[in-house]
């Protein structure tokens, strides 16, 4: 068990565990796992194993399945307590969490079907309180949970606590936040069709198990990480509670981490080395932190805020300020292809060759379009060869609202001429029968998920023309990983790496951009870049491989923090009406709150904080350090 051995995790109330990435730490912990169970067993008694589900614990089922299968690990003698179940969907629901753990793990092990136990999400409602007493009950009877597995929703919680769940809540029916309604809507193809209650284990139900293990992947788990781990104990965040066990353990990969001290304010906790980048981290930080530009920061306000040695590197606040502000400066540039015949030695991007061949990779249509849409356009107006390749279809977003229109469309100017028509007409009615079928949470079948993918296709084709790209430019990828899976499902194989191959290979370019590093790696974005890396690694011995620089957008996710920017590409008030209008080209599904651009505008802003040039709008983008 770790305990709290550095200075560098002064800050951290649970003991915090760092990996390079999530399989890696899914690894080590089924692994523990293993151990725990030959323990138990070793002393005569059944080992209990608390479960989570989302998408934090796949790559550990992942992992406990390979041991049941290449190392013959037994869970014969196992008795599992899921956290919770949402309210009103029954096992057989596809996004029924028995379903789900059933299809995640249960189907493939030898876990045995009575000592596997989820709270019910069918009882009638004057019965829920009886039937959370039992599952209580049933806990103790098993022995209590030796190690319970956790996930960390977006609002803290950890089961379906809330915000507001006291430590000593137990298992019982809740409203689930909107926050956590909102994260659930692309499984249940919009947030109306989420459900409204959940049962979950309470948080007094949780903090009983012996060992807690809480997890979480990806960059947008790092804020929510980060205060659960270091804040106060609070109901505002149920995973703090985590802090008063005595064997609580927080794994991260590095996405997740970024937002903890240690990582954040490295010179706090005594470990900062200074580099280049975390002496720019430092004093963007400062300069944020103080509401000052960062020509305007003193020498008193580096001492009082620790970074006195930073200041004996530099000799004066002066020298610092200007370094830092003058690479910061850099980062901004309209010519994001590179400024032909220009001096580029302080410049983003190369100026030669000229023009470019650019490929913009979007593991989903829209990725695109909110990352880099003003981007994409630049780059076509200022001469380059712009290509724009769709990873997958995004029609597990489609609700089949969209398909029955278009179905309707189809069979309505087919009757007009029956006999001219008729496969039409088969094909109109079949869809249309299938949505019936299986009714509005069953399995799309595999023509209605095409007809989607073909929607989302049509509106992923009019942004980009919006932007300037040629058609003739515009591909299609359909990755078999996802028109073969759904969320959370997903398995990465070699026909998807060979495909992403296969365009790098035709195409060669001296520019990618794509999304996806920080990811949680089930998410489509996760699995996507995992599938260009290794399609990437397997060209390295290639002469234009050498030659072609990758950067990385953000496509849904938040953005890049200051320092994290290497390149900046500011966009007028026009430019960016124009990214707008064509993230509105995506009718079938869009995401709310990035509709407006003003995730850009806030990057334009935090730049005119730190005192560099005012614009109205940037994209920022990173450079892929392979
Ligand atoms: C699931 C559960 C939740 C999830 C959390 C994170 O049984 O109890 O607390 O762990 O919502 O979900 P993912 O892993 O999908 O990000």
């Amino acid at each position: 068990m770790s305990a709290r051995t550095s200075p560098a995790e002064a800050f951290e109330k649970i003991p915090t565990v760092l990996y390079a990435d999530a399989p890696e730490a899914a690894a080590a912990l089924a692994q523990e796992v293993r151990d725990l169970i030959l323990e138990c067993r070793a002393n005569g008694r059944a080992p209990v194993l608390g479960l989570a589900t989302g998408s934090t614990p796949v790559p550990f089922y992942r992992e406990l399945i390979r041991l049941h299968r290449e190392e013959n690990l037994s869970f014969a003698d196992v008795i599992t307590f899921n956290l919770d179940e949402y309210y009103g969907l029954n096992r057989h629901h596809r996004e029924s969490y028995f379903r789900f753990m059933q299809e995640q793990l249960f189907a493939h092990i030898d876990l045995q079907p009575h000592n596997i136990h989820l709270p019910d999400g069918t009882v009638p409602l004057d019965e829920v309180f009886n039937h959370c007493a039992a599952y209580e009950d049933a806990i103790r009877d098993a022995g209590g949970i030796d190690l319970q597995i956790l996930g960390i929703g977006r609002t803290g919680h950890i089961g379906f606590n809330e915000p507001g769940s006291s430590r000593d809540s137990i298992t019982r029916l809740i409203p689930l936040d909107r926050v956590t309604r909102l994260d659930a809507a692309a499984d249940f193809l919009g947030e109306a069709n989420v459900p409204r209650f959940a049962i979950t284990m309470g948080v007094g139900t949780i903090l009983q198990a012996r060992r807690l293990v809480i997890m979480a992947w990806g960059s947008n788990k790092a804020d929510i990480a980060a205060r659960a781990i270091e804040g106060p104990e609070t109901e505002a965040i149920s995973a703090s509670f985590l802090q008063s066990h005595p064997h609580a353990r927080c794994l991260l990969d590095r996405a997740a981490s970024t937002a903890l001290t240690r990582i954040r304010l490295p010179w706090l906790v005594g470990r900062a080395a200074w580099t280049p980048a975390e002496t720019r981290r430092a004093v963007l930080w400062l300069a944020l932190t103080e509401h000052k530009p960062v020509l305007k920061l003193r020498d008193g306000e580096y001492n009082e805020h620790g970074m006195a040695e930073l200041l004996t590197r530099y000799g004066k606040a002066y020298h610092l300020n200007i370094e830092v502000f003058n690479r910061q400066q850099q980062t901004i540039t309209g010519w994001p292809g590179g400024k032909p015949h220009a001096d580029d030695t302080s410049r983003p991007e190369r100026a030669a060759p000229f023009p470019k061949t650019v490929l913009v990779l979007a593991p989903e249509p829209q990725d695109d379009v909110l990352g880099m849409g003003g981007t994409m356009e630049r780059l076509v107006s200022q001469g380059h060869d712009v290509h724009v390749c769709y990873l997958t279809g995004g029609d597990l977003r489609i609700t089949d609202a969209e398909a029955i229109r278009f179905a309707r469309v189809l069979l309505e100017t087919s009757e007009q001429d029956p006999l001219r028509w008729k496969e039409q007409i088969d094909y109109a009615s079949g869809i249309l029968e299938e949505i019936d079928a299986k009714g509005p949470f069953g399995d799309p079948p595999a023509r209605l998920r095409r007809l989607k993918a073909l929607i989302r296709r049509g509106e992923a084709r009019d942004a980009a023309i919006s932007l300037g790209i040629k058609p003739a430019h515009i591909r299609f990828l359909d990755l078999p990983f996802y028109t073969e899976g759904r969320y959370r499902q997903f398995h990465l194989g070699a026909p998807d790496i060979a495909l992403v191959g296969s365009v790098l290979a035709t195409l060669r370019p001296h520019q990618i951009y794509l999304t996806g590093d920080l990811a949680d790696p089930s998410s489509v974005q996760g699995i996507a870049f995992m599938a260009f890396k290794a399609a990437w690694e397997a060209r390295l011995n290639q002469p234009w491989i050498e030659h072609c620089r990758v950067w990385l957008y953000r496509g849904h996710q938040s953005e890049y923090t200051p320092h994290e920017i290497e390149m900046a590409v500011p966009l007028s008030p026009d430019q960016l009406a124009q990214k707008v209008q064509s993230i509105q080209k995506f009718q079938s599904h869009t995401l709310p709150d990035l509709l407006d651009g003003e995730r850009n505008r806030q990057t334009a802003r935090t730049y005119d904080d730190l005192g560099t040039a005012e614009y109205e709008a940037i994209e920022a983008f990173r450079c892929w350090h392979r």
